[in-house]
């Protein structure tokens, strides 16, 4: 083996060992299990780790996001019932099969399905987490707080166009809940810190989204593709997305397909008087490169200069920061151009710590 292929080995090994540790801290321990199987495996003398590495496929694959393609296209495999070898061994279950069975049955469906999984791994893995707009609604509470007023909503980097529907769904925060008790999608994040905003009626007057790449979930192996990225042991959270794609397909809410930067200059140009305008994203904005996050930042802050209190302008987000745990809820609210640090989410939306000032 050459010392390049040598090299191409410790990356792969190290790719799924990275994400392993990601998957245990977002709690899934059968992907844990599944990437560390895989690093095991990531050597010269296993067939199906030498097939994988020697994929003809461009230098950018082979990024942290290959386990999850990987993944995806197992977890694909036992949804579409393509493959009862590996189906006997995934959850439910896992718990059954040592790691030399589930190895065997992974070795198996990548080389007698290599027709499914191979071009299943060209797809970049494409989430749209439910449980985010749990740490959304105290915001839009807050902002109405502050406000008084109905919303029109802009988001940004929408993927499928799941967390349009926020409103669709019931929350128990702490010791209160907003929305219906009957809806078909319940939210109940872990409270910790101060009590949630007074949990108000909303009203929203216009809403629309945009993403580069927006999923066609109506189409059913687009659902398939978007439902197998949900790792496999995470069943209320595959559940969860399922109830709520047929929320989203029941409201019709769109997606535009456009880039951040084309898409925010018209809705910031919108005269939206009498009502409150929420930009909002959830682990988006960083998605971005540098330049467009400072222009188009600088776009909000221009647009935000000129709100007024008939016609306020809010940027709530939920992103990533240089921070631990999880990610970092923020609303710069206009026209006093405040920024309110209002706590910070786990990733999946399990906990919310608030602070809400
Ligand atoms: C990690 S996903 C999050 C999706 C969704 N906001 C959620 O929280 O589930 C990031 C999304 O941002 C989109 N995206 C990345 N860069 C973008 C850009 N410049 N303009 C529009 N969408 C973008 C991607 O296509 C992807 O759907």
């Amino acid at each position: 083996m050459s010392v390049a292929d040598k090299h191409m080995l410790d990356q792969v090994r190290e790719i799924f060992l990275t994400q392993a540790r990601y998957c245990e801290e977002l709690d899934s321990p059968f992907m844990t299990r599944l990437c560390r199987l895989f690093a095991a495996h990531i050597k010269e003398d296993d067939a199906t780790a030498s097939r994988l590495i020697s994929l003809p496929k461009p230098p950018s694959f082979w990024t942290l996001a290959l386990a999850l393609r990987v993944a995806g296209a197992l977890h694909a495999l036992v949804l579409t019932g393509r493959c009862d070898r590996l189906a006997a061994v995934y959850p439910p279950h896992h718990d059954q099969a040592s790691d030399e069975q589930l190895w065997d049955a992974i070795s198996h469906a990548m080389l007698a399905h290599a027709d499914f999984f191979v071009p299943f791994l060209d797809s970049a893995p494409q989430t749209n987490e439910v449980r985010r707009s749990a740490a959304l609604l105290p915001g839009f509470l807050f902002i109405h707080e502050q406000t008084g007023l109905p919303f029109v909503l802009s988001e940004l980097g929408a993927s499928a166009g799941i967390n349009q529907c926020w409103d669709s769904f019931g929350y128990r925060l702490g010791s209160t809940f907003w929305g219906s008790q009957d809806a078909a999608v319940i939210l109940e994040p872990e409270w910790l810190g101060e009590p949630p905003p007074p949990s108000l009626p909303l009203t929203v007057r216009e809403r629309a989204a945009c993403d580069l790449n927006p999923i066609k979930f109506t189409d059913p192996n687009e659902r398939l593709k978007l439902l197998s990225y949900i790792w496999a042991d995470q069943h209320d959270r595959f559940t969860r997305t399922d109830h709520a794609l047929d929320i989203l397909a029941a409201k019709g809410y769109a997606v535009d397909k456009a880039d951040i930067s084309d898409w925010l200059p018209a809705r910031l140009s919108m005269d939206t008087t009498g009502a409150a305008h929420v930009i909002y994203h959830t682990i988006a904005w960083n998605y971005q490169d540098a330049d467009s996050r400072d222009r188009n930042r600088r776009l909000i802050e221009e647009a935000g200069a000129k709100a007024t209190a008939n016609a306020p302008l809010a940027w709530l987000r939920f992103e990533a920061d240089d921070q631990d745990p999880g990610a970092a809820l923020t609303l710069t609210l206009w026209p006093d151009g405040q920024e309110h640090h209002l706590g910070r989410a786990d990733y999946h939306g399990r906990w919310i710590q608030w602070s809400g000032w």
